[in-house]
């Protein structure tokens, strides 16, 4: 019998060492290390076979000039959203990433993509739920809900034909955990697409530890990886979140994949989110955006007219700003609340937005603009439940709070886009213009954006202001916002 060999893994970023560490090396984190059994021996089932052998030639330098170059091949999916957080479709022999919290919509995101590619022979591999549970959720499903616009299927893909394998094109589902067996489905089926749900339920033989393990999600992520660049074919892995947002399993799951999505939103919200966090065929800053409905998942074109709640009347403590999340200009609705704290020490929390930032701002207005914030307590909520990390929201979250602070209303169909720096000035924000068309676009009326978004020089590019219809206030600093806004 073959000797048993253990190592010990960082489950945090996954660094191997022979010997138990309190501190891992690598990322400094304590107590990360767990015992695991490896045992890289040859096993009686096959690994993925590549039909080629072109691994074992060896590779010459050559000049960057004569490297032939062809677009990759990408195959749009009737999913907007999808194609557009992809950076336009997905690649031939990519392998994505998909995270999320448990219950969020990953495994519906993932059918109903499956189930929606006409032409496509797509195999679904689940070691999550069995077959008939797919079912029921793809009865849910079948009636794919196509966003205004109508949806179309168009593949530009010359290395994905689809009728390589017997079987006709359409979704598969194959319930299995050994990484092996699926190799070998997929071997007889020929599929155009892999869905692996999820790479922490994966086991290969190779390895002995359970799965889940550190050992076991890497060494299954690079039989998949190896299995998506030799045959072209793109995989998808769904993986599980911790606690912390992280992605479990070893951070260098991520740097193994071309593409990482996350998929987040509030769960007692319907809106859900696809942002990318890395991408080697794209933006790194693209967004899809969702609505989860009893009969799967719906595509929002129009982000701005939902985000933004239905009044007739003006309400102190809410602004809108004019965000951008990827190439997207999106209206975001902001609220406020600030009233006398009743315990000693003043509550601060933040929907959405990072509490730190809530708090630099607050320190702001209280060092530059007087106002008394100390003791108060503060309620910040970005409405839908989105989450922003554009700072341009920035002056519209100053000027909500000072809002319910007065409690004086905002003007009505007045937006904000600007970001707030440490003394109290207002700075520039990127492609402004985008932001101040969508405003129009929603009929507001007036945007405050800084002074410093108007070039200087003659030579720059100019925004012409008297292009728009809406009115462009530009501000140097948050006492001029507030002394145009409360007089
Ligand atoms: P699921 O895709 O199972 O989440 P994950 O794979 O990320 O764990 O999503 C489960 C949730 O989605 C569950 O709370 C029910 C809800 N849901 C709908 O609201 N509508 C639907 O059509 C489906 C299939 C699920
Ligand atoms: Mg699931």
């Amino acid at each position: 019998m073959a000797k048993t060999k253990v190592s010990y893994f960082c489950q945090s970023c996954g660094f191997e060492a022979p010997k138990w560490l309190g501190k891992c090396p690598s990322c400094n984190q304590w107590n990360t290390f767990v015992e695991e059994v490896i045992e890289k021996g040859n096993p009686a089932v096959p690994d993925w076979k590549p039909k080629s052998t072109s691994l074992q030639r060896s590779n010459k330098a050559v000049p960057i000039g004569q490297i032939q170059f062809d677009e990759e091949h990408r195959v749009l999916t009737p999913d907007k959203e999808f194609n557009r957080v992809l950076g336009g479709g997905i690649v031939a022999g990519s392998l994505v990433l998909i995270g999320g919290e448990p219950g969020i919509g990953k495994s519906t995101l993932m059918l109903q993509l499956a189930l929606n590619l006409p032409g496509q022979k797509v195999l679904y591999v689940s070691g999550e739920e069995s077959d008939r549970q797919i079912k029921m959720r793809a009865e849910r499903l079948t009636a794919p809900l196509p966003p205004e616009g109508g949806a179309s299927f168009i593949s530009t893909s010359a290395s994905i034909s689809p009728s390589r394998g017997e079987e006709a094109a359409g979704c598969y589902i194959l319930t299995e955990t050994s990484t092996q067996n699926i190799f070998k489905q997929i071997e007889q089926l020929q599929p155009d697409m892999v869905v692996i749900d999820s790479i922490q339920t994966l086991h290969s033989a190779h390895i002995e530890s359970t799965p889940g393990s550190v050992s076991q999600v890497r060494e299954c992520t690079a039989e998949l990886l190896r299995f998506a660049k030799e045959s072209g074919t793109p995989v998808f892995l769904i993986g599980h979140i911790t606690k912390d947002g992280m992605i479990a399993g070893p951070k260098i799951l991520e740097h193994m994949v071309d593409t990482v999505l996350q998929f987040e939103g509030d769960r007692h919200h319907v809106y859900r989110i696809l942002r990318a966090v890395k991408n080697r065929f794209g933006s790194a800053s693209e967004l899809g955006i969702y609505e989860m409905l009893g009969a799967g998942l719906r595509e929002v074109s129009n982000p701005s007219e939902i985000l933004l709640s239905q009044r007739d009347e003006a309400l102190s403590g809410i602004t809108i700003s004019a965000t951008l999340e990827g190439m997207r200009p999106m209206m975001i609705e902001t609220q406020a609340l600030v009233s006398t704290s009743a315990y000693g020490t003043p509550q601060r929390s933040a929907t959405g937005f990072d509490t730190r930032r809530m708090n630099m701002l607050l320190a702001v207005l209280e060092k530059r603009c007087g106002f008394k914030l100390g003791a108060k307590d503060v309620f910040l909520n970005i409405t839908g439940g989105i989450r922003v990390e554009d700072p341009a929201i920035d002056l519209g979250l100053a000027a909500a709070i000072i809002s319910s602070h007065e409690d004086i209303p905002i003007p009505f169909k007045t937006c904000f886009a600007g970001e707030l720096g440490l003394s109290g000035e207002i700075r520039a924000v990127n492609r402004i213009e985008q932001r101040i068309a969508e405003a129009e676009k929603l009929g507001f009326e007036q945007i405050f954006i800084s002074k410093y978004n108007l070039p200087t020089g003659g030579d720059k590019k100019r925004i012409d202001l008297t292009r728009y219809q809406i009115a462009v206030k530009t501000v140097a600093n948050i006492e001029e916002v507030f002394g145009l806004l409360f007089g």
